[in-house]
């Protein structure tokens, strides 16, 4: 039986680290984030668990059924604790919350498991800060790209830096784990999309994951004096990105099911009456088919527009996850619990990111249960109510009890 009360109680303790009333400001390899690590950690000690962090601040809790002998291989559930600026409180944090109070919910009612299971809170799944999402999944499944440990944030704090500061060693390819050390990976994750919302649902299954572009883009044209240097003779950097965000809207809305967004933008030196000399913006391009072509076409038109105004342009890619269609196995025990618990769950195909997709790609049996959202989500109108957390951490208990007895 999920504990309501205990799940609420530890909805809002959570979410007063680095919260605002409903607003939420936890970035990934944070302090707040690290706070938030060790409240959940603490929970999960007290129950029993074996809590250690690994070196790409990833936090992990074991639970050993009796008589396992520390031997056979684990179920692992969780999620993320990071947030976006200006967030909300139940992105990442409530499938941590319900993987924990699902946990629980089994050592309650003394569930007799064959196999240990692992929560897992993942670091910085979002990049807000150091623009590298699914951090710290993508370390733990070997994924990470060369030298992103030496990546920095505005402030010049690299990664290492930042892991460091927490204790870490400062290497994050060190947390890697083999992907046949776990026999499945379950997640619960808010949907962020109103559909469950429209359909009056409280629960989905996740079939597959959308597939993730991220970039970030320096344009450099040349500072001048905004009064003196006629139009002419401008190679203003601002106005060619200005350019290339439309037609980043543009090829997206061409296509049936991208999206694509400019959520981020700087401009130097920075001041009302100087030509910007370089612009340095962020690439988001998402699409469940023909992610390749979407980024071809746009860093086409990224091509075209700065040759046409005189100014150069250069790409960092900071990511690229393919589209990710998730165990057909893993849905069904997680569309059964959700039928145990009244809700007929639909298959959606989620259009945000999410940690699942690592241990997918590197080939773990995965499987994701939404639930309903109303307000969207990187927002602070974002929103799950209890009743429908309680029936997503109850189906998500089911589930584990199915997969590790
Ligand atoms: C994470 O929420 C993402 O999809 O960017
Ligand atoms: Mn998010
Ligand atoms: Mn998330």
């Amino acid at each position: 039986m999920i504990d309501r009360a205990r799940l609420e109680r530890r909805m809002g303790e959570l979410a007063r680290i680095g919260g605002t009333g409903t607003s939420v400001t936890r970035l990934g390899l944070s302090s707040e984030e690290q706070r938030a690590r060790d409240l959940v950690g603490g929970w999960l000690a007290a129950r029993g668990a074996r809590v250690h962090r690994d070196p790409a601040a990833n936090l992990w809790a074991r639970f050993e059924p009796p008589g396992a002998g520390g031997q056979s291989l684990p179920i692992v559930v969780g999620s993320h604790l990071d947030s976006v600026p200006e967030g909300g409180r139940f992105d990442g944090a409530l499938g941590v919350l319900c993987a924990v109070e699902a946990v629980e919910s089994l050592l309650d009612a003394k569930s007799e498991l064959r196999r240990p299971i692992e929560v897992v809170a993942w670091a910085d799944e979002e990049g807000a800060r150091f623009g590298v999402g699914l951090f710290g999944s993508t370390a733990a499944f070997g994924r990470l790209a060369a030298n992103v440990a030496e990546r920095h944030d505005r402030a010049g704090t690299s990664i290492a830096d930042a892991l460091r500061a927490l204790g870490e060693h400062g290497d994050p390819a060190l947390a890697r784990r083999g992907p046949k050390e776990f026999v499945a990976y379950c997640e619960l994750h808010i949907e962020q999309g109103p559909r469950l919302d429209q359909a009056g649902l409280a629960l989905g299954v996740v079939d597959a994951i959308v597939g993730i572009y991220h970039a970030r883009v320096t344009v450099r044209g040349r500072a001048d004096h905004a009064g003196a240097t006629v139009m002419t003779a401008r190679a203003d950097a601002l106005a060619a990105a200005a350019e290339i965000v439309l037609e980043v809207e543009r090829i997206a809305r061409s296509r049936a099911d991208a999206v694509g967004t400019v959520g981020e933008i700087a401009v130097r030196p920075g001041a009302k009456n100087v030509v910007p000399g370089e612009c340095v913006f962020s690439l988001d391009l998402r699409t469940a088919h023909g992610l390749d072509s979407l980024v071809h076409d746009t860093l086409a038109a990224v091509e075209r527009v700065t040759h046409a105004r005189g100014v150069s342009a250069s790409i960092d890619e900071l990511a690229r996850v393919s589209a990710t269609t998730l165990d057909e196995r893993i849905r069904g025990v997680l569309k059964r619990a959700a039928k145990s618990v009244g809700v007929d769950a639909p298959e959606l195909t989620s259009g945000a990111g999410h940690d699942a997709q690592n241990p997918a790609l590197a080939g773990v049996p995965t499987g994701m249960l939404f639930v309903r959202s109303t307000g969207g989500s990187h927002t602070p109108r974002e929103f799950a109510s209890i009743d429908d957390a309680a029936v997503g951490a109850e189906a998500l208990a089911i589930a584990l009890r199915e997969l590790a007895s």
